[in-house]
């Protein structure tokens, strides 16, 4: 292709502009923004502003954008989760290949209907599970497809959301309620429920699950407590109230996340402005939200090989943490310290620092440009498909096996078979 790809964005919130765009903006020779769609006259405008389109080229909702002939080559959809199926199918109908954030869709059936929309269309469909595209998890592919710890025989993967996210996203923000969402073991573990089957190379066949919604829960109000953190007679010993983390943070990178969620173009003024009417500074206690703030799901694969992962908001900090045991060694992986420990049985151990492998730890550790550089060169031809790819149908299963984690946690742990 000599010509820049053209591009339309569905959703110009903090994926698809203050991610993805900032990132298409600085490869004006492989790619161009032609098109943006948002609610939010604000959201759009701040597109004016970055990508240089003009007011003609902006809509009011992807419904609207969808409805005029193919305006791109690909679109983006990164509106939330309960849009996603629709916009994508009438995107698929008109021929765009599609960047489409996570989750596919809430419901199994609607993830398959896509998968076959696309690949009867043969269209070019990536689901933004970016973890594949870390430098620290094509690593760990690396070493286990090397087979130096042998064949995988147990994984245990901790996802530790951290106490500040958890309010902050899934207490407070668009993630709290599954029914404007859905399950937080799909919303937020389909990541962890495709890198674990990418990594293993296996088919799940067994799925059990618990977990709960524990703490974020009007019974579980501290006394003297109140609606919202502005005004709150013992704020100042709830680690819940984000004020001062929000504050810090802007002072530290200014228009950033999550501060640039909970005021756009964030000042000082706008955050606490924020903080006194809006969602981000209701208490936690009292808040609409019902996903659950801890889980643990066991998965059998194909083989025999045992998984047990836990998504749990109850960390100091966020990271992931991966432990493989195989037939001849055992990988320690620690995504928060960018560490690969590989131990095989009866040598010494060693110890692989991520951060000599790469110096690009932006956006979910470099994963989200990589995503996109790296799809946009799978639609420019300029590379064929690779391993990596997270392509509609190898992502399906995950949210398959996601579905049947959250069936199985509300049957208090029945097995599912998948
Ligand atoms: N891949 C990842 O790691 C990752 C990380 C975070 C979020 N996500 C997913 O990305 C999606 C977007 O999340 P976000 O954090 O950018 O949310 P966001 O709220 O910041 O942005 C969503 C935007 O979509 C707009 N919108 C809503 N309905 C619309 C419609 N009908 N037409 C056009 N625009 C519409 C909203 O006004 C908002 O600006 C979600 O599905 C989320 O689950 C993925």
């Amino acid at each position: 292709m000599n010509r820049p790809l053209t591009v339309a964005v569905a959703g110009c919130g903090s994926r698809g502009q203050d991610t993805y765009s900032k990132i298409l903006v600085t490869m004006p020779e492989k790619a161009k923004i032609v098109a943006a769609a948002d609610l939010d006259p604000e959201k759009l405008a701040g597109m004016r502003k970055l990508t240089g389109i003009p007011e003609s080229a902006c809509y009011a909702s992807a419904e609207e954008m969808l409805q005029k002939p193919k305006l791109a080559d690909i679109m983006l959809i990164c509106t939330p989760d309960r849009c996603h199926y629709a916009q994508a199918k009438a995107a698929l109908l008109k021929d765009y290949d599609l960047l489409l954030e996570k989750p596919i869709s809430p419901s199994a059936d609607e993830c398959r209907e896509l998968r076959d929309i696309a690949l009867n269309r043969k269209r070019k469909v990536a689901v933004c599970h970016v973890l594949r595209y870390t430098v620290f998890y094509q690593k760990i592919k690396e070493l286990m497809d090397s087979g130096v710890i042998g064949e995988p025989m147990n994984l245990q993967a901790i996802e530790q959301v951290g106490y500040w996210h958890q309010a902050h996203s899934f207490v407070r923000g668009n993630w709290r309620n599954k029914e404007m969402s859905s399950s937080m073991i799909l919303q937020k573990c389909c990541h962890d429920m495709d890198i674990l089957l990418w990594l293993t190379g296996k088919h799940c066949e067994r799925v059990s699950s618990f977990g709960s919604l524990s703490l974020f829960r009007a019974d579980k109000a501290p006394e003297g407590s109140g609606e919202r953190c502005t005004e709150c007679a013992i704020g100042a010993e709830c680690p819940y109230n984000l004020i001062n983390l929000y504050l810090e943070e802007y002072r530290k990178n200014g228009d950033d996340w999550p501060q640039n969620v909970v005021a756009f173009e964030p000042t000082e003024e706008k955050l606490l402005e924020a903080l006194r009417t809006g969602p981000y500074g209701r208490c936690v206690y009292r808040c609409d939200n019902n996903v659950v703030d801890h889980q643990v799901v066991n998965l059998e694969l194909e083989g025999g090989a045992t998984v047990n992962f836990t998504m749990t908001g109850f960390t100091a900090h966020g990271g992931r943490i991966l432990r493989v045991g195989g037939t001849l060694g055992e990988l320690y992986c620690d995504m928060k310290e960018n560490i690969i420990k590989v131990m095989r049985y009866g040598k010494p151990d060693e110890i692989i620092d991520v951060r000599t492998l790469t110096n690009d730890f932006s956006g979910h550790g470099g994963g989200d440009a990589r995503l996109v550089r790296e799809f946009v060169d799978l639609v420019r031809g300029e590379i064929g498909v690779s391993g990596t790819l997270t392509s509609i149908d190898r992502s399906v299963e995950s949210h398959l096996v996601a579905l049947a984690a959250e069936e199985s946690r509300l049957c208090h742990g029945k097995v599912i078979e998948l």
